[in-house]
This record gives C-alpha cells, structure tokens and sequence, in this order.
C-alpha cells in the first residue's frame, strides 16, 4: 500500500489539465490494476475500477476528478511566444508571471507568462489588473520556426503549472498545484488500497471512478456515472478554506486542520438528506470531525452523478484547501488522513438495508 504522502506527492506534480488527463490516468490505472476486479474506461477517458463485493447488493460509487485546471497552446507569434486557452476557471492574476510546463510528446518545455517591469510603468498602470487576453507563454525560444520545428510545440498542447510539491510547518500542511482534485484522487486511492488490504468482508459492490474534465463542466462524471449505474454516490473534492486573510466566512465556513467537509450547498448541488444524515452519524460514531460548508458558486462532479438516469443520492466530502486554481495550494495532513478514515467507514457501513432506506422517499 502505497503512503499518503507519497500518494499525495506523486498526483500533485504529475500534469494533466481537462481533456489531457493521459498521465494522471496511467497512475490511477496502475494503482487500480492489483487490486480491483476490472479496470475500464468510458468513451471519454474516465476510469472506473470495479473493486467487487457482495453479490446482489447495491452499487457504491466513489469518484474523484482527474483533471487539474490549466492552459492549452493556441498559436505561436513571430517572435516565438505561446499564446493560449484556459482550462478552467482561472483568475487572470493567478495567471500573471508564473511558471508553466507544455506538455509535449517531444519533450517538456518551461515557460514563463512574462509582466512587464514597473520601471517603464505610469502611475495609473501600475494600478491596472492584468488583463488575460494580453498575457503570453516565453519558452526562451527566438521565433515561430523555432518553437515548432525545435521544440516541436503546435496549437492543442497542453499546459499546467511548473510547482513542486513542498510541505509546510514539518509536514502538518501540504503546499502543491493541483490539490483540486488531485487531494479527492489520491483519497480516493487510498481508501480502496485500505479496504483491499483489510480483507474485510464487504457489504455492498464498490466503484472507483477517476473522471474527466470536470473543470469544464463536470463531462467525465456524466458519461461514467451512466456507465456505472450506481445506487450511492460519494464525490471527493477539494474544499475551499475560509480561514485566512480576505475571505470571510460569509463566504466560506470550512477551515484547514478542522476536519472533512460536506457541502450543504453549493451552486451544482444540494445533497440528498438522509445520506447527509448518515454520513453525520457515522463521523460521530467514529469520532471524526465533521464540517459543512454552505457555498454559493462551486460546481462539482457529484450534481453530474445525482442527475445520472433517474437520480443517485449522492453526497460531496471535501478536503478543505486554501489558494485553489492557482500554482500553490495548500491543504492539511491531518484533514487528509480523518478523510481517508471517514470516506472508508462510510463505504463499509452502506449495507443493502441503510442503502434502501436511504433511496426511499
Ligand atoms: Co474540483
């Protein structure tokens, strides 16, 4: 079994923007393959693992999105500099004098989205927010020829953020790109490697499914979720920590260190209740710390899942994380491991019987 940390490492730093998930898919793949009873995809790129169980019992569907928000090359200029599409809700400012990767079969290429330097600045300027349109990727490269023919980049490659995953405060706080939802992934990972190893038996059928392009609209959990069918879903996501400087808890309740978060609320979805309910019960019972978190915008695979057919119950558990949709995020340790025990307890507890009093209106 593999540890979290290295766990948590190693889905960070790999690169993998909406629609060009194929290297985070690798990993997830191979991690599947020891230990679920077949591993597929759907015609999108999504993979679901069947971890098996007890035979004529409900469905239990598991999901993280392997997808990270990044940038997508759109054309070269003479001089050689890249410009691009985003890939995901970006704030142009996060964008601004960064690092990038082009991901490339060739090779690798670093990059930078270059700013103009203060010195040449009027006062009004300096005020001025940088505007995306006007942004570009310097590759070091001296013209369009070059770009092309030597580094072999062309329109459609992708991009993600150049940030190497670090830990903060001796490891209590992970700072990394791409915790949404690369946290989710390697929690969902985790938790099957445990039950696989506990050899307990199990209680209902389980489904793993790593989606696709989630940070363009949730596409990857719609066609798996049609493909898996599923009596329950739980979605794994990363949170938004409310709990530093300029953010309020108006706008968001959940705080890092504290605990899993489920959403009440959020602009894709309400849960259904008596799964919310639960999922309350069986934290307490475990002792695990619970927080919700009520937000306004936020969309999440777990609405393409509860809308899949007829309708799944379906729940959203987050791990709060603070600077998401930007180069360095920042979750906790302590967050990840109570969710790993909470997202476990509550697969095993879905027996026939809570599951069908759950379905019942
Ligand atoms: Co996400």
């Amino acid at each position: 079994m593999d540890s979290s940390i290295d766990l948590l490492r190693i889905f960070s730093e790999v690169g993998g923007p909406s629609g060009y998930e194929s290297r985070v898919r690798e990993i997830v793949v191979s991690k599947f393959i020891p230990i679920a009873r077949s591993v597929e995809t759907d015609q999108m790129g999504s993979v679901i693992a069947n971890l098996g169980g007890l035979e004529g019992s409900p469905k239990v569907m598991i999901s993280a999105h392997m997808d990270e928000v990044g940038l997508m090359v759109k054309n070269v200029t003479e001089e050689g500099y890249i410009k691009f599409q985003q890939l995901g809700g970006w704030l142009d400012q996060a964008i601004v004098n960064q690092r990038w990767v082009i991901l490339n079969d060739k090779k690798d290429v670093f990059g930078v989205t270059g700013i103009k330097t203060v010195h040449v600045m009027s006062p009004e300027e300096r005020k001025k927010i940088f505007d995306a349109k006007e942004l570009f990727i310097d590759v070091g490269a001296p013209t369009k020829e070059y770009v092309e023919n030597e580094l072999g980049i062309s329109p459609g490659d992708p991009i993600v953020p150049f940030s190497p995953f670090s830990v903060l405060n001796d490891g209590e706080l992970l700072l990394g790109k791409a915790w949404d939802d690369r946290a989710g992934l390697a929690l969902m990972i985790k938790v099957v490697q445990e039950i696989e190893s506990s050899k307990s038996d199990k209680v209902n059928l389980l489904f793993a499914v790593a989606t696709v392009q989630e940070e363009v609209g949730l596409r990857g959990a719609t066609t798996s979720s049609y493909m898996v069918n599923p009596d329950i879903g739980i979605n794994l996501e990363a949170g938004v920590a409310g709990d530093f400087p300029g953010i309020t808890t108006d706008e968001s309740q959940e705080r890092i260190g504290m605990g899993p978060t489920i959403f009440l609320h959020d602009s894709s979805m309400i849960p259904n209740i008596k799964l919310r309910d639960f999922v309350k019960d069986v934290a307490q019972k475990k002792g695990i710390p619970l927080q919700f978190n009520v937000l306004t915008g936020y969309g999440q695979d777990g609405s393409a899942l509860q809308r899949s057919r007829e309708g799944t119950p379906t729940i959203n558990i987050a791990i709060p994380t603070r600077y998401l949709h930007s180069h360095n995020s920042v979750i906790s340790y302590k967050d990840f491991e109570q969710a790993v025990s909470l997202v476990r307890s509550l697969v095993e507890g879905l027996d026939s019987k809570t599951v069908e009093y759950i379905k019942k209106f």
